[in-house]
């Protein structure tokens, strides 16, 4: 049996210190909340989206509730989950509810593999769930009910346009649990004020995220329309299949192998003429957590375990400057 593993991001990009440092102690709670649902028997996607809903409750994090709003000063959300089996559900434009991933979850158990745009007879049909469930999904009756007083506050200051200073964007988790298995997911308000109907990368599998029991679980964050034109996720998916191929065990023999990669990837595509980056993190076929990013700063927790013991834990902002901040 393998230990399970969990890893997070906070969103990478340029935020300023004194916001970047509000969503330490949140990594905290999401790694707490991911564990927990490890202990009680859940599965990695539970695990995934135990993890993401804690960040998503968070008004420090685009994602759910405190997520960016578009031009039209509405909400608009976007996540998605896929495990190592190749199944996945992503939704773009969720209207109104504050945990998008755990949306996400429950399509995933009961219907495979589904993309889609949110409609809006699917938004209404949340109104008449039961208060359990509305609750269960962090339902709100008006779309300003997500506009987190921490957001105004970001867009009063921007008169009305976060700069790429204040911009930090997707959070997300990918996990690997004692089989082995792998799992990712990632939750967005995408930027804020985008155009009103526009779609990133966060729910495009292969993009935003991708999951396979023979490669890896990987998970992205930034500038969407960067990630979108320089595919990163695409040529590191090739070179990881590549390795793979020429020896299955790669990256168990070989710790520093994935690392290489999406360093070599992410250095590339911070040089490809786009001003705004973005991140990464990773789970390995065999092998351990790691991410990359060409941001200022990438929010990061790590915990590695079984259900006896806790063998890696961390929590900390990690800078291109190399200084971390730790919990
Ligand atoms: N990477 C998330 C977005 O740009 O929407």
């Amino acid at each position: 049996m393998k230990p399970f593993q969990l890893i997070i991001h906070g969103g990478a990009g340029q935020l300023a210190e004194p916001y970047l440092m509000k969503k330490l102690p949140v990594l905290k709670e999401s790694l707490d909340a991911g564990w927990k649902t490890y202990l009680e028997g859940g599965t990695g996607e539970d695990v995934v989206a135990s993890a993401i809903q804690v960040m998503e409750d968070c008004e420090y994090f685009n994602a759910g509730y405190g997520g960016y709003p578009n031009a039209n000063k509405i909400v608009l959300l976007d996540a998605a989950m896929m495990n190592g089996d190749r199944e996945y559900v992503a939704f773009m434009n969720i209207r109104r509810l504050k945990y998008p991933i755990r949306v996400v979850r429950d399509f995933l158990k009961n219907e495979k593999s589904l993309s889609s745009v949110w409609t809006h007879e699917l938004m209404e049909s949340f109104d008449f769930k039961n208060a359990e469930l509305k609750k269960w999904y962090g339902w709100v009756e008006r779309h300003q009910d997500l506009l987190s007083p921490y957001v105004e506050e970001l867009l009063f200051k921007n008169q009305g346009e976060f700069s790429v200073d204040t911009g930090f964007r997707t959070v997300g988790a990918c996990a690997s649990d004692e089989s082995g298995a792998l799992f990712a997911g990632i939750s967005t308000g995408g930027p804020n004020h985008k155009v009103n109907g526009r779609i990133g990368d966060a729910a495009m599998i292969g993009l935003g995220l991708y999951a396979d029991n023979d490669l890896c679980a990987m998970t992205t964050t930034g500038y969407g329309e960067a990630l979108l034109a320089c595919f990163p996720t695409g040529f590191i998916i090739g070179r990881v299949r590549d390795e793979v191929r020429k020896d299955p065990d790669c990256f168990l023999k070989d710790s520093a192998l994935m690392k290489r990669i999406i360093d070599e990837e992410f250095q590339e595509f911070g040089q490809k003429k786009i001003k705004r980056g973005g991140g990464i993190i990773c789970i390995p076929k065999g092998g351990e957590p790691t991410y990359a990013f060409n941001t200022k700063a990438i929010p990061i927790g790590i915990r590695i375990g079984t259900k006896d013991k806790i063998i890696k834990n961390e929590a900390y902002i990690d800078r291109r400057d190399g200084e971390k901040s730790w919990l």
